[in-house]
C-alpha cells in the first residue's frame, strides 16, 4: 500500500513539468496501485484551448499503456489553487474506467494548501456508468 505523503510528492513533482501556459494552472496527479507503483501526469494545453488534457487524464492514459487495468488504490491531485482540488467531471469518469476494470473504489486525495480531502471515486461520481455496465 502506498504511503499518502509519498503519493502527494509524486504528485506535486507531475505538477512541476505540466505545459499550461494558457491558464497558469499547473496540476499533477499520481496514481497509487496495488503493486506498490505510482503513475503521474501533469495537465498539457494547446493553443487550441478546448483540446487541454487534465493531469489525471494523462496518467491513467500513461498507466494503461503501460498495459495496466486495475490494481488503482488511490490518486493523489494536486493543484495551485487555494482550495483542494477535486477531479473535474470529465476526469473522475476517465478514472472510473480504470476503477471499474479492476473493481476498486479509489480514494482521491484533492490536495490544498493546508488541507488534503479524501473521498471515494464512488463519491465523486455516484451511479457511475462504466465498464460494468456493457456487459
Ligand atoms: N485541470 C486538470 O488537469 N485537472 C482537473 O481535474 C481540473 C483542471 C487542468 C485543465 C487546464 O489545463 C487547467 O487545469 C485549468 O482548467
Amino acid at each position: 500500500m502506498i504511503d499518502d505523503d509519498e503519493l502527494i510528492a509524486a504528485a506535486r513533482a507531475a505538477a512541476r513539468t505540466s505545459y499550461s501556459p494558457y491558464s497558469g494552472f499547473a496540476v499533477g496527479a499520481a496514481l497509487g496501485f496495488a503493486d506498490g507503483g505510482i503513475v503521474t501526469g501533469t495537465n498539457i494545453e494547446n493553443a487550441s484551448y478546448g483540446l487541454a488534457l487534465c493531469a489525471e487524464t494523462v496518467a491513467v492514459a500513461r498507466a494503461m499503456a503501460e498495459g495496466r487495468r486495475g490494481g488503482l488504490l488511490a490518486v493523489a491531485v494536486t493543484g495551485p489553487g487555494e482550495a483542494p482540488l477535486t477531479p473535474c467531471g470529465r476526469c473522475r469518469q476517465v478514472l472510473n474506467e480504470l476503477a471499474q476494470l479492476g473493481e476498486t473504489d479509489p480514494q482521491i486525495l484533492c490536495v490544498g494548501p493546508d488541507e488534503v480531502v479524501r473521498l471515494p471515486l464512488s463519491a465523486l461520481l455516484p451511479h457511475a456508468f462504466g465498464p460494468a455496465a456493457m456487459t
